[in-house]
C-alpha cells in the first residue's frame, strides 16, 4: 500500500536520459512532475498489477498543482495553506511552503521565490560605490579596522549584521583589479562601514589594504550582502569564532547591545594570544550592556605576559566538551565563523552534540561548498580556463579570486565556472530549482532558457544566463 508523498524533485538526469537538457524545466512548465510514493505497507509489486485507488487525502490537491505552487510564480496564501493541510506531504516541501508565507507575512517585499532558495532583500545598489577610508585603526598585531563612508554624502542602507561588502582593489595598474570579501564589524544603522582585515603574508588584497591604503583614499564597494545574518527569536544566542571570524558576529553583538536584548548571549572567542586578539575591549564593554551577556576567551599559544581571567579564560581550543563544562545551552542557536578546519569541526562537534541543523549557522570566508548531484567531488584550485580566453566581457568569480573573459562557446555561466573550477551549486541546470542562485555584485545578464521564476533582483541563476557587460559573481 502507498501514499504519495510529493511531487519527483527535478533534476538534471532526466535531460540526459532523454537527451533534451530543457527537460527538467519543461516537465515543470507542462505539469507533468512525476511524484514520489511512501510505502505504508510492505508487499510485492509486479507488472500489469492493477493500482486501486483506496482512500482520498484532505483538500484534494493534485501532484500538478503542488509541484506548481512551489517552482511556478504566483503563490496565493491560500494555496500554500491549503498545500500544509495535507498531512502527507514530505517535510521538505511543508518547510518550503512555510518558509514562502513567512516571508509574504512579513514586512519586507517577497521577490524570488523563498521556498527554493535562501532569498536576501534586493542589495542596495548594483556594482561598486565609491567610499572614503575615514579612519584607519589597529585593533591587533595583524588586523587592521577600516571605516569608510560614502563618498557622494548620500545615507547609507542599514545592512543586517553578519553581511559583508565586497571591495575592488587596483592593486596592479596593468592587472584587473582584485576582488575581495569583508564583513562588516561594526553596528547598522550609522553613518558608515567598517569592515577589519586581516593581513596575510603574500596576500594580495590585504596587503594592498594593510599596507598602501591611507585615509582619505577612496574604494570601489559593493552594497552589503550575505544570508549569514542575526535571526530574531527567544533562544540562547552563541556567537562562537576563532581569529579573523569575529568580525561577523561583533556586528551581531552590537546588534544585540544596541537593542539591549534580554536574550541568553554567549560571546565565546579563541585567538592565539593577547596581542592577536582583535576587540579585545570592545566586545567586553558591549557584553557588559546586555543582562545575560557572558564571554569565554580561549588561547592557544597564550604568552607569559597574557592574564588568565583578565585577557582570556583557559588555554586550548574550543570544542563541545568545553561547551558542556562551562553550560553552554545545547537549544541555543549558534553562529560559527572561523578558519576552514574550526568550522568543520565545531559543525561535526555540534551536530554530534545533539544541536539540530537548522539552529547552526555558519560563514565560510572563501569559496562555499558545491552541490554537485551525482557527481564525485574533486578538490581543484581555481584557475583560468586552460585555453585561450573568449572576446567576451569580463566574468570575476570574487570568492575564488578568478577574473576571465566570457566565450560564447560556453551555454552558460555555471558552465564557464566549471571551466574554471570555481566550487559551484546545482541541481536542475535549466532554470528551475534555484540551487545555483548566486549573488550578481555587479554588470548585468540575460537569460537563456528563460526560468521559470527568476531570482530576488542581485542574483542571478548562473544555469541558464550569459553575461551582457562586465560581471561580478559571487562565486
Ligand atoms: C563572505 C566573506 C567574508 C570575509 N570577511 C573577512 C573579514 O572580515 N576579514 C578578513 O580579513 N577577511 C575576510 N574574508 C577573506 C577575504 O576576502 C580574503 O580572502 C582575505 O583577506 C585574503 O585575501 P588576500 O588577497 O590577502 O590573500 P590571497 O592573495 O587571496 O591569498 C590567500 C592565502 O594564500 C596565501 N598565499 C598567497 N600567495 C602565496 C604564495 N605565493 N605562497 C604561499 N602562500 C601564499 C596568503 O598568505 C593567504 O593566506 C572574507 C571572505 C568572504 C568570502
Ligand atoms: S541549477 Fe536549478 S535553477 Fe540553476
Amino acid at each position: 500500500m502507498f501514499e504519495v508523498t510529493q511531487p519527483r524533485v527535478t533534476c538534471y538526469r532526466v535531460g540526459i536520459r532523454m537527451n533534451e537538457p530543457r527537460m527538467p524545466a519543461l516537465l515543470v512548465a507542462h505539469h507533468r512532475p512525476g511524484f514520489y510514493f511512501r510505502v505504508l505497507q510492505e508487499g510485492e509489486v509486479g507488472a500489469n498489477d492493477d493500482i486501486m485507488k483506496i482512500a482520498d487525502g484532505p483538500e484534494r490537491i493534485t501532484v500538478a498543482e503542488i509541484d506548481a505552487f512551489l517552482y511556478l510564480p504566483g503563490h496565493s496564501r491560500e494555496q500554500l495553506e491549503r498545500a500544509l493541510r495535507i498531512p502527507a506531504l514530505s517535510k521538505g516541501w511543508q518547510s518550503s511552503f512555510q518558509t514562502i508565507l513567512v516571508q509574504e507575512s512579513s514586512a519586507k517585499t517577497v521577490l524570488g521565490n523563498p521556498g527554493l532558495a535562501n532569498e536576501e532583500q534586493a542589495p542596495a545598489w548594483p556594482g561598486f560605490k565609491q567610499m572614503r577610508v575615514a579612519h584607519i585603526r589597529r585593533e591587533s598585531d595583524s588586523v587592521t579596522s577600516f571605516v569608510l563612508v560614502p563618498s557622494d554624502g548620500q545615507p547609507l542602507p542599514v545592512f543586517q549584521p553578519g553581511q559583508f561588502v565586497v571591495l575592488r582593489l587596483p592593486v596592479d595598474p596593468n592587472k584587473p583589479p582584485v576582488l575581495r570579501s569583508y564583513s562588516l564589524s561594526d553596528v547598522p544603522g550609522v553613518d558608515y562601514f567598517r569592515i577589519s582585515v586581516k593581513s596575510e603574508a603574500n596576500g594580495m588584497g590585504s596587503s594592498f589594504l594593510c599596507n598602501r591604503v591611507r585615509e582619505g583614499d577612496l574604494l570601489d564597494v559593493s552594497a552589503p550582502r550575505g544570508s549569514f545574518t542575526l535571526r530574531s527569536g527567544e533562544t540562547p544566542l552563541v556567537l562562537l569564532s576563532a581569529g579573523i571570524g569575529a568580525t561577523p558576529v561583533m556586528s551581531m553583538l552590537h546588534v544585540l547591545a544596541t537593542n539591549k536584548s534580554e536574550r541568553q548571549v554567549w560571546w565565546i572567542y579563541a585567538a592565539r594570544n593577547r596581542s592577536e586578539h582583535p576587540f579585545a575591549q570592545e566586545s567586553r564593554s558591549l557584553l557588559k550592556q546586555l543582562s545575560r551577556g557572558r564571554s569565554y576567551i580561549v588561547y592557544s599559544r597564550s604568552s607569559s605576559t597574557d592574564r588568565p581571567e583578565m585577557d582570556f579564560d583557559a588555554t586550548g581550543h574550543i570544542d563541545t566538551a568545553l561547551l558542556e563544562r562551562i553550560e553552554v545551552p545545547r537549544d541555543s542557536d549558534f553562529y560559527l565563523c572561523g578558519p576552514s578546519a574550526f568550522l568543520q569541526n565545531m559543525v561535526d562537534g555540534l551536530r554530534n552534540w545533539g544541536v539540530p541543523t537548522e539552529n547552526v549557522h555558519t560563514e565560510v570566508f572563501g569559496a562555499l561548498e558545491g552541490i554537485t548531484p551525482g557527481m564525485a567531488r574533486v578538490e581543484h584550485t581555481p584557475h583560468v580556463p586552460e585555453w585561450a580566453p573568449g572576446s567576451g566581457p569580463s566574468v570575476s568569480f570574487a570568492r575564488s579570486g578568478i577574473t576571465t573573459a566570457w566565450d560564447s562557446k560556453y551555454q552558460s555561466l555555471l558552465e564557464l565556472a566549471e571551466a574554471c573550477d570555481v566550487p559551484v551549486r546545482w541541481s536542475c541546470r535549466t532554470g528551475v530549482c534555484h540551487t545555483c542562485m548566486t549573488g550578481l555584485i555587479g554588470g548585468s545578464i540575460s537569460y537563456d532558457p528563460e526560468p521559470l521564476e527568476k531570482p530576488t533582483p542581485g542574483n542571478v541563476l548562473v544555469c541558464c544566463s550569459q553575461p551582457d557587460s562586465n560581471v561580478t559573481l559571487d562565486l
